[in-house]
């Protein structure tokens, strides 16, 4: 019997890659992101797709791709895909929960520390030699040790935030934008509206584009530091420049953002913004892991059997 035709959009760690060519014919893109009329192109006779974040699956790709049995996402977040448009094709979208839970929340912590005690600015004024010396009131920043940590989003990586404060000291609460009853979450704005550190762990969805705007950043103290490891469009970069700049909150740390990889140029200039380029699942370990299970699932639907972590 001849091998499921796939679409690897990526290059992919070798014992993934090793996986799916032993159960399928792969056609592996070794060149830079593949436009929408190239992925269209590639998947006229695929049943098959191992794709990344980057890669956009709107119901037009999908209707290029009349075999098209499973998109196998390389991310937990799967806001690149239209899901409703594949689900009536058909097609099983997959995604990567859990194999990435650690890594994120290491880098969402990464995050906290970095922006209040100041390291990547530090980091910074060192290298343009504007370091002078030692001073008792030079670079200040803030403890975390009895603070309030406001997670956004308690699913598996908020709550792998919300272990990691413990051993700090802080005191955590938490929102859900579809909070389940009991489950102990409060109202975001009254989240935003107590908690020194805002840390944004929810999907993007049509309810949390802008969740974070103009209002929402008014509603946090002045003193508080905004932290988004999710999706870029759940904050509105434009008011969050505003809210920099103008004292509105005391910094932020971003992972994600709107227009990957563009980056408001507002944000650039200030020095109270740590940015970091989407490494929240960048370990060797976790991307090695994510790209195996999506090779499973890819594996599974092909050859009749359920996939492990369907979307939907
Ligand atoms: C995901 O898996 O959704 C992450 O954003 C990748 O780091």
């Amino acid at each position: 019997m001849s091998k499921p035709k796939v679409l690897l959009t990526r290059r992919i760690p070798s014992s993934a890659q090793a996986a799916l060519d032993a159960a399928c014919a792969v056609d592996r893109n070794d060149g830079g992101q593949l436009s929408p009329e190239q992925l269209k192109t590639r998947l006229a006779d695929k049943e098959g797709v191992v794709c990344l974040l980057t890669d956009m699956f709107t119901a037009d790709v999908m209707d290029a791709a009349p075999q098209l049995k499973v998109i196998a996402n390389v991310a937990v977040g799967y806001n690149n895909i239209d899901v409703a448009a594949a689900t009536d094709r058909g097609i099983v979208v997959t995604n990567t929960p859990e194999v990435l839970t650690e890594a994120t929340a290491d880098l969402a912590w990464a995050l906290i520390m970095d922006i209040t005690r100041r390291v990547s600015e530090g980091d910074r004024l060192i290298r343009r030699g504007g370091w002078k010396g030692w001073a008792l009131d030079f670079m200040l920043g803030n403890e975390l040790n009895g603070k309030m940590l406001g997670i956004i989003g308690y699913g598996r990586i908020g709550q792998a935030v919300a272990a990691r404060a413990v051993p700090f000291g802080l005191r955590v609460i938490h929102s859900d934008v579809q909070a389940v009853p009991g489950s102990g979450a409060i109202p975001v704005d009254r989240l935003l509206a107590t908690s020194d550190i805002v840390s944004i762990h929810c999907p993007l969805t049509p309810e949390t584009r802008h969740m974070i705007n103009q209002a929402a950043l008014a509603r946090m103290k002045r003193s508080a530091y905004l932290i988004n490891t999710s999706r870029g469009p759940v904050v509105d970069e434009a008011a969050l420049a505003w809210a920099l700049k103008n004292g509105i909150i005391s910094g932020a740390a971003l992972d994600v953002y709107e227009e990957e990889p563009m980056v408001h140029p507002d944000l650039l200039a200030l020095e109270n913004v740590v940015l970091a380029p989407h490494l929240g699942s960048a370990t060797t370990e976790t991307r090695t892991a994510m790209a195996d299970l999506a090779v499973r699932n890819a594996i599974a639907v092909l050859t009749g059997q359920s996939a492990l972590t369907p979307v939907s």
